[in-house]
C-alpha cells in the first residue's frame, strides 16, 4: 500500500478495527483461499510461462472457490493479481512477457470471500537462481518471519519495523520505505500502516483482535523506488537492483499471533530449494 502520512487527528478518528470472533472466522476462510491459490501458483510456475498465465490461474482458481480476486478493478488495477519480476518491487501488471531461467517473481494474491479480504504474497524462483537472487529472496523471507515474531498484545508496531530493518540491513540489503503493510478486513486497506523500518516502542500498541499484513519489500541495493510513468502502477528499484517480498495476514492474540495465510505445505519453487533441481 502506498504510504500516505495520516494526520494525528485522522489516525484517532479512523481507529484500528478490533475483529469479532465471527469476523475472525470469515478472515480465516478468505485467507485460506488466498494461501491455497498461492500454493497452486508454485505448482504451476515454469520457465516459459507468462505473467498473464499466472493471472489466469489465480483468477480462475479464485472464482472456482466462490471468491473474488480483490485487485481486479481496485483503484483501476486491470488484472486479478500482481506479478513483480526482478527489479519490480510491487504492483507489476501481468502481461505477455515470458518468464526466463534465473528470474525471481513475487506473486501477490488478495482474495475477497465471506465479506473479508485475505492478502498474501511470496517470491518464487524461475528455474535456477543466481547468488544475488537467492540472497535478496531469502533475506525477504526471513525478514517477514522476524517481523511476525514481534507480534503480541502490548507490543508496538515499531517493534515489528525495527526487527525487520535491523535484519535486512545486517544482510547488506535495504527496506523499501514508500510501501507499507496495512490493516485488512472488510476493506482491502485499513488502518494502521505497518512500516517495515523504524524504532522499537514507536507507533501503535497492538491489541488482540487487530488484523494486519506484514509485507517487507527488500532491495539488493538502495531503498528508493520509481513509479512507471506509462502504466502508473509498476514500481521498480531506482537503481535497477533486484527486489523481493513476502506477505502474510496476521491476527494479534493475547500471547502472540496467528498467521491467517499460513500454508498447509511448503511453496514449490520457493520454500523447497530441493524442488528447484527437479524443475
Ligand atoms: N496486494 C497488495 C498489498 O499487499 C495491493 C495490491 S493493490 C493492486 O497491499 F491494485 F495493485 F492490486
Ligand atoms: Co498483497
Ligand atoms: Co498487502
Amino acid at each position: 500500500m502506498f504510504r500516505r502520512p495520516f494526520r494525528r487527528t485522522e489516525e484517532h478518528a479512523l481507529g484500528i478495527d478490533i475483529k469479532s470472533a465471527k469476523d475472525i472466522q470469515a478472515m480465516r476462510a478468505s485467507c485460506r483461499v488466498a494461501a491455497e491459490t498461492l500454493l497452486l501458483v508454485g505448482q504451476k510456475l515454469r520457465v516459459g510461462v507468462t505473467t498473464d498465465d499466472i493471472n489466469t490461474w489465480v483468477h480462475d482458481n479464485t472464482i472456482q472457490q466462490g471468491a473474488r480476486p480483490s485487485p481486479l478493478h481496485y483503484k483501476g488495477f486491470p488484472k486479478s493479481v500482481c506479478t513483480s519480476v526482478n527489479d519490480v518491487v510491487c504492483h507489476g501488471i501481468p502481461g505477455p512477457e515470458l518468464l526466463r531461467d534465473g528470474d525471481i517473481i513475487n506473486v501477490d494474491i488478495t482474495t475477497f470471500f465471506q465479506g473479508f479480504h485475505g492478502d498474501t504474497s511470496a517470491t518464487f524462483y524461475v528455474g535456477m537462481p543466481g547468488p544475488a537472487a537467492r540472497h535478496v529472496t531469502e533475506t525477504a523471507r526471513k525478514a517477514l518471519d522476524i517481523g511476525i515474531a514481534e507480534v503480541r498484545e502490548g507490543a508496538h508496531l515499531g517493534d515489528v519495523g525495527a526487527a525487520i530493518q535491523e535484519y535486512v540491513e545486517k544482510r547488506g540489503c535495504s527496506v523499501v520505505r514508500d510501501f507499507v503493510g496495512h490493516g485488512i478486513g472488510r476493506k482491502f486497506h485499513e488502518p494502521p500502516q505497518v512500516k517495515h523500518y523504524g524504532k522499537r516502542g514507536s507507533a501503535e500498541r497492538l491489541k488482540a483482535g487487530m488484523i494486519f499484513t506484514i509485507e517487507p519489500m527488500v532491495n539488493m541495493g538502495r531503498y528508493e523506488v520509481k513509479l512507471d510513468a506509462r502504466d502508473k502502477w509498476t514500481v521498480r528499484t531506482a537503481d535497477g537492483t533486484l527486489s523481493a517480498q513476502f506477505e502474510h495476514t496476521v491476527l494479534v492474540t493475547k500471547t502472540g499471533f496467528e498467521v491467517l495465510t499460513q500454508r498447509a505445505q511448503p511453496l514449490r519453487a520457493s520454500e523447497n530449494i530441493a524442488s528447484l533441481f527437479i524443475g
